[in-house]
Protein backbone atom coordinates (compact mmCIF):
# COMPACT_ATOMS: atom_id res chain seq x y z
CA UNK A 1 0.00 0.00 0.00
CA UNK A 2 1.24 3.24 -1.18
CA UNK A 3 0.63 6.93 0.88
CA UNK A 4 -1.73 6.96 -2.39
CA UNK A 5 -3.69 4.12 -1.63
CA UNK A 6 -7.45 4.05 -1.80
CA UNK A 7 -9.37 4.92 1.02
CA UNK A 8 -12.56 3.19 1.90
CA UNK A 9 -15.42 5.12 2.99
CA UNK A 10 -17.76 4.29 5.73
CA UNK A 11 -20.40 3.03 3.37
CA UNK A 12 -18.04 0.75 1.58
CA UNK A 13 -16.87 -0.52 4.83
CA UNK A 14 -20.13 -1.09 5.87
CA UNK A 15 -21.24 -3.09 2.92
CA UNK A 16 -18.22 -5.07 3.57
CA UNK A 17 -16.41 -4.07 0.49
CA UNK A 18 -12.28 -4.15 0.71
CA UNK A 19 -9.85 -1.91 -2.01
CA UNK A 20 -9.24 -5.01 -3.82
CA UNK A 21 -13.02 -5.83 -4.11
CA UNK A 22 -13.81 -2.40 -4.73
CA UNK A 23 -10.45 -1.85 -7.60
CA UNK A 24 -12.49 -4.71 -9.45
CA UNK A 25 -15.83 -3.76 -8.63
CA UNK A 26 -15.68 -0.37 -10.42
CA UNK A 27 -12.32 0.00 -11.74
CA UNK A 28 -10.48 2.26 -8.65
CA UNK A 29 -7.10 3.59 -9.57
CA UNK A 30 -5.19 5.46 -6.80
CA UNK A 31 -4.63 9.02 -6.86
CA UNK A 32 -3.17 12.17 -5.30
CA UNK A 33 -5.96 13.94 -3.62
CA UNK A 34 -3.63 16.59 -2.32
CA UNK A 35 -3.12 18.76 -5.54
CA UNK A 36 -6.68 18.33 -6.39
CA UNK A 37 -8.48 21.46 -6.80
CA UNK A 38 -12.32 19.82 -6.45
CA UNK A 39 -11.37 16.64 -4.47
CA UNK A 40 -14.42 14.09 -4.27
CA UNK A 41 -13.93 11.07 -2.53
CA UNK A 42 -16.93 9.26 -3.40
CA UNK A 43 -21.05 9.20 -4.83
CA UNK A 44 -23.05 10.40 -2.01
CA UNK A 45 -25.76 9.94 -3.53
CA UNK A 46 -28.58 9.91 -6.61
CA UNK A 47 -31.78 11.30 -6.01
CA UNK A 48 -34.69 10.45 -7.69
CA UNK A 49 -38.27 12.69 -8.22
CA UNK A 50 -40.97 10.05 -9.23
CA UNK A 51 -44.81 10.03 -9.35
CA UNK A 52 -45.51 7.67 -6.59
CA UNK A 53 -42.34 7.94 -4.18
CA UNK A 54 -43.97 5.24 -1.97
CA UNK A 55 -44.52 2.33 -4.38
CA UNK A 56 -41.19 3.15 -6.18
CA UNK A 57 -39.44 2.99 -2.45
CA UNK A 58 -41.01 -0.37 -2.96
CA UNK A 59 -39.93 -1.34 -6.30
CA UNK A 60 -36.63 -0.72 -5.23
CA UNK A 61 -36.76 -3.15 -2.28
CA UNK A 62 -39.11 -5.17 -3.61
CA UNK A 63 -36.81 -6.07 -6.70
CA UNK A 64 -33.74 -4.34 -6.68
CA UNK A 65 -33.42 -6.09 -3.44
CA UNK A 66 -32.00 -2.80 -1.56
CA UNK A 67 -32.43 -1.63 1.92
CA UNK A 68 -34.73 0.82 3.25
CA UNK A 69 -32.71 2.35 6.17
CA UNK A 70 -33.95 6.28 6.32
CA UNK A 71 -36.73 8.63 5.52
CA UNK A 72 -38.49 11.45 5.64
CA UNK A 73 -41.80 13.53 5.03
CA UNK A 74 -44.97 14.44 6.87
CA UNK A 75 -44.76 11.86 9.79
CA UNK A 76 -41.26 13.55 10.50
CA UNK A 77 -42.71 17.32 9.77
CA UNK A 78 -41.88 17.26 6.23
CA UNK A 79 -45.51 17.60 4.86
CA UNK A 80 -44.49 19.11 1.46
CA UNK A 81 -42.70 16.06 0.40
CA UNK A 82 -42.02 11.88 0.98
CA UNK A 83 -38.27 10.86 0.90
CA UNK A 84 -36.92 7.24 1.05
CA UNK A 85 -33.41 6.35 1.61
CA UNK A 86 -32.52 3.08 0.16
CA UNK A 87 -28.64 1.47 0.21
CA UNK A 88 -27.37 -1.51 -1.91
CA UNK A 89 -23.58 -2.25 -0.79
CA UNK A 90 -22.23 1.36 -1.22
CA UNK A 91 -24.75 2.36 -3.59
CA UNK A 92 -27.27 4.89 -2.09
CA UNK A 93 -30.95 6.11 -4.01
CA UNK A 94 -33.01 8.45 -2.12
CA UNK A 95 -36.33 8.93 -3.74
CA UNK A 96 -38.40 11.43 -3.73
CA UNK A 97 -42.38 12.79 -4.25
CA UNK A 98 -44.36 15.53 -3.82
CA UNK A 99 -46.93 15.19 -1.31
CA UNK A 100 -48.63 18.50 -1.31
CA UNK A 101 -50.19 19.60 -4.17
CA UNK A 102 -48.33 22.70 -4.35
CA UNK A 103 -44.82 21.03 -4.08
CA UNK A 104 -42.14 22.04 -6.82
CA UNK A 105 -40.83 18.33 -7.01
CA UNK A 106 -44.49 17.99 -8.87
CA UNK A 107 -43.51 20.96 -11.19
CA UNK A 108 -40.18 18.87 -11.92
CA UNK A 109 -42.13 15.79 -12.57
CA UNK A 110 -44.59 16.98 -15.04
CA UNK A 111 -41.52 18.06 -17.00
CA UNK A 112 -39.57 15.12 -16.73
CA UNK A 113 -41.38 12.32 -15.53
CA UNK A 114 -39.49 9.82 -13.31
CA UNK A 115 -35.76 10.53 -13.24
CA UNK A 116 -32.36 11.84 -11.37
CA UNK A 117 -32.51 15.28 -9.98
CA UNK A 118 -29.00 15.09 -8.28
CA UNK A 119 -26.04 13.08 -8.71
CA UNK A 120 -24.76 14.06 -5.65
CA UNK A 121 -21.08 14.17 -4.22
CA UNK A 122 -19.23 13.68 -1.32
CA UNK A 123 -16.36 15.71 -0.45
CA UNK A 124 -14.12 16.43 2.21
CA UNK A 125 -14.30 20.37 1.51
CA UNK A 126 -17.20 22.03 0.47
CA UNK A 127 -16.06 25.33 0.98
CA UNK A 128 -12.60 24.56 -0.90
CA UNK A 129 -15.02 23.10 -4.13
CA UNK A 130 -17.39 25.56 -3.90
CA UNK A 131 -14.62 28.44 -4.32
CA UNK A 132 -13.05 26.40 -7.30
CA UNK A 133 -16.53 25.96 -8.94
CA UNK A 134 -17.73 29.47 -9.18
CA UNK A 135 -13.98 30.63 -10.55
CA UNK A 136 -14.06 28.41 -12.80
CA UNK A 137 -17.59 29.35 -13.92
CA UNK A 138 -20.00 26.89 -12.68
CA UNK A 139 -23.65 28.23 -11.59
CA UNK A 140 -23.52 27.97 -7.44
CA UNK A 141 -27.29 26.85 -6.54
CA UNK A 142 -26.76 26.44 -3.09
CA UNK A 143 -24.19 28.25 -0.90
CA UNK A 144 -22.10 26.13 1.21
CA UNK A 145 -24.10 25.84 4.85
CA UNK A 146 -24.23 23.61 7.74
CA UNK A 147 -27.58 21.52 8.52
CA UNK A 148 -27.39 20.23 11.96
CA UNK A 149 -29.52 18.11 13.92
CA UNK A 150 -29.02 15.79 17.00
CA UNK A 151 -26.42 13.00 15.03
CA UNK A 152 -24.32 16.23 14.08
CA UNK A 153 -23.38 18.49 11.31
CA UNK A 154 -23.44 18.14 7.89
CA UNK A 155 -22.07 21.23 5.55
CA UNK A 156 -23.24 21.50 1.92
CA UNK A 157 -23.42 23.40 -1.10
CA UNK A 158 -24.69 22.66 -5.00
CA UNK A 159 -23.50 23.24 -8.42
CA UNK A 160 -25.43 23.00 -11.45
CA UNK A 161 -24.78 20.51 -14.33
CA UNK A 162 -26.60 19.56 -17.23
CA UNK A 163 -30.71 19.72 -17.40
CA UNK A 164 -31.98 20.47 -14.14
CA UNK A 165 -29.67 18.15 -12.48
CA UNK A 166 -27.45 19.08 -9.97
CA UNK A 167 -24.50 18.37 -7.86
CA UNK A 168 -24.88 18.41 -4.17
CA UNK A 169 -21.73 18.36 -2.42
CA UNK A 170 -21.68 16.60 1.32
CA UNK A 171 -19.08 16.79 3.72
CA UNK A 172 -20.45 13.99 5.61
CA UNK A 173 -17.14 13.87 8.21
CA UNK A 174 -19.08 14.84 11.34
CA UNK A 175 -22.00 13.68 11.02
CA UNK A 176 -23.77 10.23 12.24
CA UNK A 177 -27.42 10.01 11.42
CA UNK A 178 -28.70 7.35 9.15
CA UNK A 179 -28.54 9.90 5.89
CA UNK A 180 -28.82 13.85 6.15
CA UNK A 181 -30.50 16.01 8.82
CA UNK A 182 -34.23 15.50 9.16
CA UNK A 183 -34.00 11.98 7.81
CA UNK A 184 -35.48 9.32 10.36
CA UNK A 185 -34.04 5.45 10.56
CA UNK A 186 -36.07 3.59 8.71
CA UNK A 187 -36.57 -0.70 8.28
CA UNK A 188 -37.07 -2.35 5.29
CA UNK A 189 -40.31 -4.60 5.70
CA UNK A 190 -39.75 -6.57 2.42
CA UNK A 191 -38.37 -10.18 3.19
CA UNK A 192 -35.82 -11.53 1.45
CA UNK A 193 -36.00 -14.93 0.08
CA UNK A 194 -34.72 -17.78 1.24
CA UNK A 195 -30.90 -18.61 -0.47
CA UNK A 196 -31.16 -14.94 -2.17
CA UNK A 197 -28.04 -13.02 -1.71
CA UNK A 198 -27.50 -10.16 0.61
CA UNK A 199 -27.39 -7.90 -2.11
CA UNK A 200 -27.91 -7.57 -6.03
CA UNK A 201 -25.37 -5.10 -6.54
CA UNK A 202 -22.65 -3.87 -4.43
CA UNK A 203 -21.89 -0.28 -5.92
CA UNK A 204 -22.50 2.30 -8.44
CA UNK A 205 -20.13 1.88 -11.27
CA UNK A 206 -20.78 4.98 -13.38
CA UNK A 207 -24.14 7.41 -13.91
CA UNK A 208 -24.86 8.71 -17.56
CA UNK A 209 -25.52 12.06 -18.90
CA UNK A 210 -27.00 12.36 -21.86
CA UNK A 211 -27.11 16.12 -23.62
CA UNK A 212 -28.32 17.93 -26.63
CA UNK A 213 -26.51 17.84 -30.05
CA UNK A 214 -22.94 19.90 -29.99
CA UNK A 215 -23.22 20.22 -26.04
CA UNK A 216 -20.73 17.03 -25.34
CA UNK A 217 -17.53 18.75 -25.58
CA UNK A 218 -19.21 21.72 -23.58
CA UNK A 219 -20.08 19.60 -19.87
CA UNK A 220 -16.75 17.67 -20.82
CA UNK A 221 -14.52 20.81 -20.41
CA UNK A 222 -16.88 21.60 -17.60
CA UNK A 223 -15.80 18.50 -15.71
CA UNK A 224 -12.80 19.21 -16.67
CA UNK A 225 -12.00 22.58 -15.58
CA UNK A 226 -14.82 23.04 -12.91
CA UNK A 227 -14.43 19.32 -11.01
CA UNK A 228 -10.99 18.29 -12.41
CA UNK A 229 -12.15 15.42 -13.82
CA UNK A 230 -9.96 13.34 -16.27
CA UNK A 231 -10.83 12.15 -19.60
CA UNK A 232 -11.54 8.21 -19.43
CA UNK A 233 -12.34 6.86 -22.77
CA UNK A 234 -13.89 8.24 -26.02
CA UNK A 235 -16.24 7.24 -28.41
CA UNK A 236 -16.89 8.67 -31.42
CA UNK A 237 -18.78 8.33 -34.87
CA UNK A 238 -18.58 4.70 -35.99
CA UNK A 239 -18.11 3.39 -32.64
CA UNK A 240 -21.50 3.94 -31.67
CA UNK A 241 -23.05 4.11 -35.05
CA UNK A 242 -26.03 1.61 -36.51
CA UNK A 243 -27.39 1.96 -39.81
CA UNK A 244 -30.37 4.43 -38.61
CA UNK A 245 -29.01 5.90 -35.27
CA UNK A 246 -25.92 7.04 -33.84
CA UNK A 247 -24.54 8.96 -30.77
CA UNK A 248 -21.01 10.47 -29.64
CA UNK A 249 -19.93 9.51 -25.78
CA UNK A 250 -17.01 10.67 -23.84
CA UNK A 251 -15.98 9.72 -19.98
CA UNK A 252 -14.79 12.00 -17.54
CA UNK A 253 -13.87 11.02 -14.05
CA UNK A 254 -12.86 11.69 -10.62
CA UNK A 255 -9.19 11.28 -9.76
CA UNK A 256 -9.59 8.15 -8.15
CA UNK A 257 -12.32 6.94 -11.01
CA UNK A 258 -14.83 6.07 -8.10
CA UNK A 259 -17.13 8.52 -10.17
CA UNK A 260 -17.23 8.28 -13.49
CA UNK A 261 -19.82 10.48 -15.61
CA UNK A 262 -20.03 9.05 -19.28
CA UNK A 263 -21.28 11.89 -21.48
CA UNK A 264 -23.95 11.17 -25.02
CA UNK A 265 -25.02 13.52 -27.65
CA UNK A 266 -27.25 12.33 -30.22
CA UNK A 267 -25.10 12.13 -33.67
CA UNK A 268 -26.05 12.41 -37.28
CA UNK A 269 -28.07 9.43 -38.59
CA UNK A 270 -30.54 8.60 -41.02
CA UNK A 271 -33.60 8.63 -38.17
CA UNK A 272 -34.13 9.26 -34.94
CA UNK A 273 -31.43 8.51 -32.28
CA UNK A 274 -32.15 6.82 -29.00
CA UNK A 275 -30.42 10.28 -27.24
CA UNK A 276 -32.94 12.50 -29.02
CA UNK A 277 -36.02 9.91 -28.01
CA UNK A 278 -34.60 10.28 -24.67
CA UNK A 279 -34.37 14.80 -24.67
CA UNK A 280 -37.80 14.96 -26.44
CA UNK A 281 -39.31 12.59 -23.92
CA UNK A 282 -37.80 13.54 -20.78
CA UNK A 283 -37.84 17.46 -21.94
CA UNK A 284 -34.31 18.28 -22.31
CA UNK A 285 -30.70 16.95 -20.83
CA UNK A 286 -30.57 14.20 -18.11
CA UNK A 287 -29.39 11.19 -16.61
CA UNK A 288 -29.40 8.77 -19.10
CA UNK A 289 -28.54 5.46 -16.87
CA UNK A 290 -27.10 4.40 -13.98
CA UNK A 291 -24.93 1.40 -14.19
CA UNK A 292 -24.60 -0.60 -11.25
CA UNK A 293 -21.65 -3.37 -9.89
CA UNK A 294 -22.39 -6.67 -9.37
CA UNK A 295 -19.89 -9.33 -8.27
CA UNK A 296 -22.78 -12.09 -9.48
CA UNK A 297 -24.09 -11.06 -12.79
CA UNK A 298 -25.75 -14.48 -13.75
CA UNK A 299 -27.41 -14.18 -10.07
CA UNK A 300 -28.17 -10.65 -10.32
CA UNK A 301 -29.95 -10.82 -13.35
CA UNK A 302 -31.89 -14.19 -12.65
CA UNK A 303 -33.34 -12.69 -9.89
CA UNK A 304 -34.12 -9.50 -11.15
CA UNK A 305 -35.98 -11.29 -14.15
CA UNK A 306 -37.74 -13.83 -11.88
CA UNK A 307 -39.10 -10.28 -10.00
CA UNK A 308 -40.46 -8.93 -13.63
CA UNK A 309 -37.57 -6.94 -14.55
CA UNK A 310 -37.26 -6.77 -18.25
CA UNK A 311 -34.00 -6.31 -20.39
CA UNK A 312 -33.13 -5.71 -23.52
CA UNK A 313 -32.93 -8.24 -26.04
CA UNK A 314 -29.74 -9.16 -27.86
CA UNK A 315 -30.21 -11.22 -30.77
CA UNK A 316 -28.88 -14.87 -30.91
CA UNK A 317 -26.80 -13.42 -33.65
CA UNK A 318 -24.28 -11.32 -31.10
CA UNK A 319 -23.75 -15.18 -29.92
CA UNK A 320 -23.34 -17.04 -32.77
CA UNK A 321 -21.03 -14.45 -34.22
CA UNK A 322 -17.87 -16.32 -34.50
CA UNK A 323 -16.05 -12.95 -34.45
CA UNK A 324 -17.47 -12.68 -30.93
CA UNK A 325 -15.44 -15.63 -29.33
CA UNK A 326 -12.45 -14.22 -30.84
CA UNK A 327 -12.82 -10.94 -29.39
CA UNK A 328 -13.60 -11.53 -25.89
CA UNK A 329 -11.42 -14.83 -25.31
CA UNK A 330 -11.68 -16.55 -22.10
CA UNK A 331 -14.41 -15.37 -19.96
CA UNK A 332 -15.66 -16.72 -16.18
CA UNK A 333 -18.80 -18.41 -17.71
CA UNK A 334 -19.82 -20.27 -21.08
CA UNK A 335 -20.68 -17.96 -23.46
CA UNK A 336 -24.18 -20.46 -23.58
CA UNK A 337 -25.01 -18.94 -20.55
CA UNK A 338 -24.39 -15.55 -20.81
CA UNK A 339 -26.64 -15.91 -24.32
CA UNK A 340 -29.47 -17.81 -21.92
CA UNK A 341 -29.51 -14.59 -20.17
CA UNK A 342 -28.83 -11.69 -22.96
CA UNK A 343 -25.72 -10.49 -21.18
CA UNK A 344 -23.41 -8.73 -22.97
CA UNK A 345 -19.40 -9.33 -23.27
CA UNK A 346 -16.27 -6.67 -24.17
CA UNK A 347 -12.67 -7.15 -24.12
CA UNK A 348 -9.67 -4.47 -24.10
CA UNK A 349 -6.43 -4.34 -22.86
CA UNK A 350 -7.15 -4.86 -19.32
CA UNK A 351 -9.55 -7.27 -19.00
CA UNK A 352 -12.97 -7.64 -19.58
CA UNK A 353 -16.68 -7.01 -18.42
CA UNK A 354 -19.96 -8.58 -18.60
CA UNK A 355 -23.26 -6.09 -18.46
CA UNK A 356 -26.66 -5.60 -19.75
CA UNK A 357 -29.00 -3.31 -19.62
CA UNK A 358 -33.10 -3.13 -18.21
CA UNK A 359 -35.68 -1.55 -20.60
CA UNK A 360 -36.41 2.05 -19.41
CA UNK A 361 -38.53 1.95 -15.49
CA UNK A 362 -40.53 4.79 -15.69
CA UNK A 363 -43.75 5.64 -18.43
CA UNK A 364 -41.44 7.57 -20.44
CA UNK A 365 -38.87 5.97 -22.59
CA UNK A 366 -36.09 7.91 -20.65
CA UNK A 367 -34.42 6.33 -17.64
CA UNK A 368 -32.98 2.77 -17.24
CA UNK A 369 -30.03 0.37 -15.46
CA UNK A 370 -27.11 -1.40 -16.51
CA UNK A 371 -25.83 -3.99 -14.75
CA UNK A 372 -22.12 -4.33 -14.92
CA UNK A 373 -19.38 -7.44 -13.47
CA UNK A 374 -15.81 -5.87 -14.61
CA UNK A 375 -13.03 -8.42 -14.51
CA UNK A 376 -10.06 -5.74 -15.42
CA UNK A 377 -11.62 -4.04 -17.93
CA UNK A 378 -11.81 0.02 -17.51
CA UNK A 379 -13.89 0.51 -20.12
CA UNK A 380 -17.79 1.04 -20.77
CA UNK A 381 -18.48 -1.71 -23.79
CA UNK A 382 -17.55 0.34 -26.39
CA UNK A 383 -17.59 -3.42 -28.44
CA UNK A 384 -20.96 -4.32 -27.46
CA UNK A 385 -22.51 -0.58 -28.38
CA UNK A 386 -23.67 -1.37 -32.20
CA UNK A 387 -25.01 -4.84 -31.18
CA UNK A 388 -26.61 -3.07 -28.11
CA UNK A 389 -28.14 -0.25 -30.56
CA UNK A 390 -29.37 -2.16 -33.05
CA UNK A 391 -31.67 -4.01 -30.21
CA UNK A 392 -32.38 -0.89 -28.83
CA UNK A 393 -33.91 0.60 -31.76
CA UNK A 394 -35.76 -2.32 -32.46
CA UNK A 395 -37.58 -1.29 -29.04
CA UNK A 396 -37.51 2.19 -30.41
CA UNK A 397 -39.25 1.42 -33.40
CA UNK A 398 -42.09 -0.85 -31.80
CA UNK A 399 -42.88 2.87 -29.91
CA UNK A 400 -43.19 4.33 -33.61
CA UNK A 401 -40.63 6.40 -32.07
CA UNK A 402 -37.29 5.77 -34.93
FE1 LIG B 1 -23.11 2.34 -19.09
Amino acid sequence: MTANAVELTPEELEAGLDAEQLRRLVGLVEHDAAGDPFPVIAQDAIVFVVGNATQAAQFYQAVFGMELVAYSGPETGRRDRKAFVLRSGSCRFVIKGGVSPDSPLLDHHRRHGDGVVDLALEVPDVDKCIAHARATGATVLEEPNDVTDEHGTVRRAAIATYGETRHTLVDRSRYHGPYLPGFVTAQTRVQRPEGHPKRLFQALDHAVGNVELGKMDEWVGFYNRVMGFENMAEFVGDDIATEYSALMSKVVASGNHRVKFPLNEPAIAKKKSQIDEYLEFYGGPGCQHLALATNDILTTVDILRSNGVEFLNTPDSYYDDPLLRERIGKVRVPVEELKKRGILVDRDEDGYLLQIFTKPQGDRPTVFFEFIERHGSLGFGKGNFKALFESLEREQDKRGNL
